[in-house]
């Protein structure tokens, strides 16, 4: 919890926590984390993507690893527990480990995500897709929103852009992944319990979306000759809802600008995006070619213009079922006989780690499932179950 505490000093804001990837707060970040790595008696290297690594090794050095960890990067305005509880919940396992003698059939390894969320250039989970070896070239022009692009960033990081293919690692180097996370969601919460084992993670799908019309004089302009972009796009906000609502996907718009931005100006163009998830990608799917039929409805009835740029997918995965069983063995050692199950709503570093190696996830309770918000809280004996558990489950994959 402390920890949790101090890693939430490394923001951009004193007054809002932030840390985005390749920032300054995040090369701090990193290093207060290899700290707590080595005390834990772990070997660290920050790998070619901006990831913080450390390893144990197992009872003969160079066995493949059992991976653990999550991200250290945050949301605008974040909580301190998103990502950051996972990685200090490794660290702590691998150091109960390290201090008991105990040599494992696999080597342990913990590792802290660069950039899970995408908050500094739209793409997500550049860091785990890195180290997965998806990465797409194309990803270095990607730029933030001051222009700087993610090749430049990573120059400015220290890091070598030529040098990546160093942060992939092969299937025959590791033998999983586990992540503990909060829930981010009110399930644990409302049924007062304090963890879950992860079924599975929804499909998501990130767009930019842009309404186009003609701006014009706010008092001149008659209804009946408006082509507003931003009442159109508007529109589709409410339809998004509706028809996440009704198809029973998950539907946000988080970003929304109008221009040219003036209080007497109808706004000639809108720029925002979209979120889209479901548990599965089907149901995925025909959620966003409802809500494309309805902006070109809206379009055709307003005079706007309409445009889509996908900046992310990521299809649903299901977590593997020997790592998962390992969690529910965990679960079950600290006295829940009956752990709950949950799909992740939310994404995770697993989506991108899956395609090089089987993972599983820990939820645990976060109060009123609220995050990605400051208020985002954990209970400390929730802390505590989640280490027994996430212990008695890398033990139980050992046995
Ligand atoms: O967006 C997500 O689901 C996660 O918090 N990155
Ligand atoms: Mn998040
Ligand atoms: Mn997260």
């Amino acid at each position: 919890m402390e920890r949790c505490d101090e890693l939430a000093t490394h923001s951009r804001s004193a007054e809002h926590l932030e840390r985005v990837h390749l920032s300054p707060e995040h090369a701090a970040a990193n290093a207060l984390v290899a700290g707590w790595m080595s005390e834990a008696g772990l070997t660290t290297w920050q790998d070619a993507a901006g990831n913080q690594c450390g390893r144990l090794e197992g009872q003969t050095p160079g066995l493949p690893a059992l991976m653990l960890g999550s991200h250290i990067d945050t949301v605008p305005d974040a909580g301190r527990y998103d990502g950051m509880l996972g990685v200090l919940l490794a660290i702590a396992v691998a150091a109960r480990i390290a201090g008991s003698g105990r040599r494992l059939p696999f080597a342990l390894e913990v590792v802290a995500f660069s950039d899970e969320e995408g908050t500094r250039f739209g793409a997500a989970l550049l860091g785990s897709r890195a180290l997965a070896g998806t990465w797409d070239e194309a990803w270095w022009n990607l730029a933030d929103s001051d222009g700087i692009t993610l090749y430049e960033a990573f120059q400015d990081f220290g890091l070598d852009p030529a040098r990546l293919p160093g942060a992939v690692r092969r299937p025959e180097q590791l033998v999983g992944y586990l992540e503990a996370h909060i829930e981010q969601g009110p399930a644990l919460d409302d049924a007062d319990r304090a963890l879950a084992v992860v079924t599975s993670i929804a499909g998501a799908r990130r767009f930019s979306l842009e309404m186009a019309g003609m701006a014009g004089h706010a008092g001149g302009t008659p209804f009946a000759r408006r082509r507003d972009a931003l009442v159109g796009a508007s529109e589709l906000v409410i339809a998004v809802e509706a028809l996440s609502l009704e198809l029973g996907t998950i539907g946000t718009v988080g970003v929304m600008r109008a221009y040219p931005g003036g209080v007497n100006v109808i706004p000639g163009r809108a720029e925002f995006s979209l979120d889209l998830r479901a548990e599965t990608d089907e149901c995925r799917d025909e959620c966003w070619r409802r809500i494309r039929e309805t902006a070109e409805e809206i379009c055709a009835r307003r005079g706007l213009s309409f445009e889509a740029t996908e900046i992310y997918r990521a299809d649903a995965v299901r977590c593997d079922p020997r790592l998962r069983e390992a969690v529910g063995l965990g679960i079950r050692a600290t006295g829940d006989a009956d752990p709950i199950a949950l799909y992740s709503r939310a994404g995770h570093d697993g989506v991108a780690v899956s395609r090089v190696t089987g993972f599983a996830m820990l939820f645990v309770r976060c109060a009123g499932g609220v995050s990605h918000h400051p208020d985002e809280s954990v209970r400390e004996g929730d802390v505590a179950v989640a280490l027994d558990a996430f212990e008695a489950a890398v033990l139980a994959l050992a046995d």
